[in-house]
């Protein structure tokens, strides 16, 4: 599918007439192309799927990222490890060697080229096909799992271009195949805490809300598998690595579950830190590098939301996903510290411990929030903490990640997270770079459900 953008400008410049939610006007945003679903193809909201006791996974891309998910799912019952593949044969020898050393059967091996997971897609005794590799191939090896029968998760970001993103919503659609996006940081506990707080209505409507990927990757450059990460850097201008950040605040701001995002518009610096990178390792004099040091997107919604989403991956600054929620009775914010803050007008009496210590302009008292944190604990989160702060990745979310995954297919439930959640957090890439790459113009964001954004209503995790 070619990518028809039409720049459509009003009058003198691209106004926003922003009287109310009701009546914003996104004439002249740069829109794009939506394919109309084909006859016969429905959507896969909510979709649920034959439960499957036991679930046989194979896995693709054993590098930096792999190995770690291998080693999670061995903790979790019912899960059987059948294939590993990666381009390299070591990474794959040295994952079932893991496997056999911990007391599980080897699993069949992969290796040698770019094209040999087509024979793991294609392999009988496969229901999921778990994707660890390079950004490039992500919806490629995603769109034949699904044509060869198998449920497919797909590590973030899942797809790179709207036309991958629409080859994976199309392909879910059709072949009723759950596709899901590998988005680990809506498990962080704090987030699911505050999630949880959002949904009993702790901070009132939720107006406006900050994500964020700040993280230096200078120790990693050098180790990802044939530079992939900085080349796709070094040719893309906009957020190619939004999904940490917006996940977790859609899932607050119940998109595609009762509202949906309408439009963003992106701004960056220019590129020094990168290319500095490349000069000191390389030698190499970068004219041509794209991916500016700090980007920043704004997006408002169809119910008079907005999100800000930042992307540095250069500048010396400690790890940050900010993570804030904004709402008309209260405030959460995960990074630099973790703060609640709480406006106690119209609180019922009881819901917040020592109330009357609050202060509307100040986070509450430390102990106020642990207590709070433990009283709005997220229900998985009781269920499975233990052993998630025991097995790992990331604090826990990681494992909870996994675990969700394998407790919604071998119950047939709808998993936690859809392909049009995917597309959603995706979409970040290719739109914030059209934004860019026409003057920070505003850019409408397809509604992936084609109509589908109001049937739900909030946010659930199936039980
Ligand atoms: N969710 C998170 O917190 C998190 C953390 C780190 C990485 N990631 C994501 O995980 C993915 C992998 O990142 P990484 O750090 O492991 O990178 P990496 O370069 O270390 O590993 C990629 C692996 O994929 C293999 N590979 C590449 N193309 C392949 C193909 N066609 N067939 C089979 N194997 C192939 C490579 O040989 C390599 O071993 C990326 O999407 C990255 O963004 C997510």
């Amino acid at each position: 599918m070619k990518q028809v953008v039409t720049l459509a400008l009003i009058l003198s410049g691209f106004l926003f007439s922003c009287t109310s939610s009701k009546q914003v006007s996104t004439g002249g945003a740069i829109k794009t192309v939506i394919p109309a679903r084909p006859s016969g193809q429905q959507d896969v909201l909510q979709l649920k799927t034959d439960p499957l006791p036991v679930v046989r996974v194979a896995f693709i891309g054993l590098g930096m990222r792999g190995p770690g998910a291998v080693q999670r799912m061995t903790h979790i019952p019912g899960v059987e490890i059948v294939a590993l593949c990666d381009v390299l044969e070591k990474n794959t020898r040295k994952v079932n060697a893991m496997l056999e050393q911990r007391g599980f059967p080897k699993a069949q091996e992969f290796f040698g080229d770019t094209t040999v997971w087509r024979q793991v897609t294609a392999l009988p005794n496969v229901d999921l096909v778990y994707v660890a590799t390079d950004w490039l191939s992500h919806a490629r090896i995603g769109v034949q799992a699904m044509k060869d029968g198998k449920h497919v998760a797909i590590e973030v970001p899942a797809a790179m271009t709207l036309d991958e993103i629409w080859a994976l919503i199309n392909t879910s659609e059709q072949t009723r195949k759950h596709c899901i996006q590998l988005e680990n940081c809506v498990y962080d506990f704090f987030e699911l805490t505050c999630l949880n707080m959002a949904q009993h209505g702790l901070f009132g409507e939720i107006l406006h809300a900050e994500g964020a990927y700040i993280h230096g990757l200078q120790p990693y450059w050098e180790q990802y598998w044939n530079n992939w990460r900085m080349d796709f850097n070094r040719k893309h201008r906009g957020d190619v690595y939004p999904t940490h950040g917006i996940g977790p605040v859609c899932q607050a701001l119940n998109i595609h579950r009762g509202d949906k995002m309408n439009f963003l518009v992106s701004v960056d610096t220019k590129a020094v830190g990168n290319p500095a990178f490349i000069k000191k390792h390389t030698g190499e004099e970068v004219k041509d590098f794209r991916n500016g040091d700090h980007t920043m997107t704004m997006i408002r919604t169809e119910k008079g939301k907005t999100i800000l989403i930042q992307h540095d991956v250069t500048s010396p600054r400690p790890y940050n996903r900010l993570y804030q929620l904004s709402g008309t009775k209260g405030f959460a914010n995960k990074y630099p510290i973790e703060g609640l803050l709480f406006d106690t007008e119209g609180m019922e009496e009881g819901v917040i411990p020592d109330h009357e210590n609050l202060n509307t302009h100040a986070f509450v008292p430390r102990e106020t929030r642990v207590a709070l944190m433990e009283q709005y604990k997220h229900p998985i989160a009781k269920e499975i903490e233990g052993l998630a702060r025991k097995v790992g990745g990331h604090g826990g979310m990681d494992f909870i990640m996994d675990y969700r995954l394998i407790y919604c297919l071998q119950r047939g439930l709808p998993l936690d997270m859809d392909v049009y959640d995917l597309a959603e957090w995706c979409c970040l890439i290719p739109l914030t770079e059209l934004s860019l790459d026409n003057g920070s113009l505003p850019v409408e964001i397809p509604d992936f459900t084609r109509g589908g954004w109001n049937k739900i209503q909030g946010l659930e995790f199936a039980r």
